[in-house]
């Protein structure tokens, strides 16, 4: 049996989802450093050209819309057939919008749902069969630290980051025999346009860098959970293991949901 391992510059691409923003731009310039080929995806294909331009031999724009299956399908087979391999795919994209539980839009559940969750599974849909016929492959999926527990107002983020916690682990199971590396991508908050909208308090949020520089480093291990910064994430950790009836009150205080409404 071939076990599961990091995948190398020398074995294909590396492909990224989501990267024309943030996290993904920050880790394809990253990767490109380390000697990568990068594929890049998103649906702007100006801001992917854009990145791609900095490094035109090394860095592959491939636009496609992640909720469109049959687009990712062909994406990866035109990446496949004309660069190669996909060695290792960081399925990165995604959407956070929040939810007014009180006052919700039918709208914004759905597009979360679409985005983070069959957007994703689109992408392994493409890429699994690949991967466990070739008997390697590396996938990492990214959640967030939303995943651990319960959050005011992202009850539709947050449901979709824990299923993506719940989706890789199923995979790291299934897939560890066709010698596929599955891992999990948890990171607290990461200064991106992502967060810009946010009026959140963010504790320990970190760079784009640090996030990219982080996940890179995650991405060399065997490790399922690659998790930053660990004093945000394991705190949470431990708030999110203590019995419910604690950490709803808890949380509820923590983040000020605690106050009445006003008259
Ligand atoms: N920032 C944080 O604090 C934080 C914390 C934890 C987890 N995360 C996660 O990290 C990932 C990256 O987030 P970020 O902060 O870097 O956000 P970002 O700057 O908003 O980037 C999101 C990326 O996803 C792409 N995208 C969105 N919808 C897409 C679609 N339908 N098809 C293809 N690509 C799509 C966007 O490109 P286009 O608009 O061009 O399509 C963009 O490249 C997300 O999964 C996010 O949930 C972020």
């Amino acid at each position: 049996m071939t076990l599961p391992r990091p995948a190398k510059p020398q074995d294909g691409l590396i492909w990224i989802t989501g990267a024309s923003s943030g996290i993904g731009e920050a880790l394809t310039r990253r990767l490109v450093r380390q000697g990568w080929r990068v594929a890049i995806s998103a649906r702007n294909a100006e801001k992917l050209n854009a990145l791609a331009a900095e490094a035109p031999d090394q860095i592959i724009p491939a636009p496609v819309d992640i909720t469109d299956a049959s687009a990712v399908e062909a994406a990866v087979a035109g990446l496949e057939a004309e660069h190669g391999a996909i060695a290792c795919a960081v399925l990165n994209a995604g959407i956070y919008i929040t939810i007014d539980a009180a006052n919700p839009k039918f709208e914004d559940y759905a597009k979360t749902f679409e985005v983070n969750l069959n957007g994703t599974a689109a992408c392994l849909t493409a890429l699994t069969p690949r991967m466990s016929a070739r008997r390697s492959g590396q996938i990492a999926i990214v959640s967030s630290a939303t995943a651990f527990g319960g959050m005011p107002t992202a009850s539709a983020y947050g449901a979709t980051k824990a299923a993506l916690v719940n989706m890789a682990e199923c995979l790291r199971i299934e897939l560890h025999r066709h010698g596929v590396l599955i891992q999990c991508v948890t990171p607290g908050f990461v200064e991106t346009p992502a967060q810009d909208d946010n009026e959140f308090p963010k504790p320990f949020m970190v760079s784009a860098d640090t996030a990219a520089q982080r996940i890179a480093a995650g991405l060399d291990s065997k490790r399922f959970e690659i998790t930053f910064p660990r004093r945000f994430t394991w705190m949470l950790k431990l708030i999110y293991a203590l019995p419910r009836a604690w950490r709803i009150p808890l949380v509820r205080k923590q983040t000020g949901w605690d106050k009445p409404l006003d008259q």
